[in-house]
């Protein structure tokens, strides 16, 4: 079971509704996602050539890369279109928190030492 080091990033109501934000958690850039019932996050970088997910299209459980249209679905990661692709971003967990979003960097990322930048960007 992999441990989880929770950071706090911004109040839900600094991701619109169907709309994602960069953040930067340590070394890794991070797109959270509000989907309304809830917010997901991945990376931030298409696996395709590492276009900014967090300014693609909210479509369902899935984002649309604004660069080339590829599809990657927000609760696994997987590349949806296209259809062969097999890469993936990875994702990682979050939850609210006293109107809070907080997300779950794994521990042995050294997440700890990690700086949250916020959802305003
Ligand atoms: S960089 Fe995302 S589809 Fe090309």
């Amino acid at each position: 079971m992999t441990e989880h080091c929770w950071i706090r990033i911004a109040a839900v109501d600094t991701i619109p509704l169907r709309e994602g934000r960069a953040v930067q958690i340590g070394d890794r850039e991070i797109a959270i996602f509000n989907l309304g019932d809830r917010f997901l996050a991945t990376g931030n970088r298409c696996p395709h050539r590492g276009g900014p997910l967090c300014d693609g299209i909210v479509t369902g459980t899935a984002v649309v890369c604004p660069l080339h249209g590829w599809k990657v679905g927000l609760d696994d990661g997987r590349v949806m279109r296209p259809a062969a692709e097999a890469r993936c971003v990875a994702t990682y967990p979050v939850r609210v928190d006293e109107g809070l979003i907080v997300v779950g960097m794994p521990a042995s990322a050294g997440a700890a030492s990690g700086r949250s930048e916020g959802a305003a960007a």
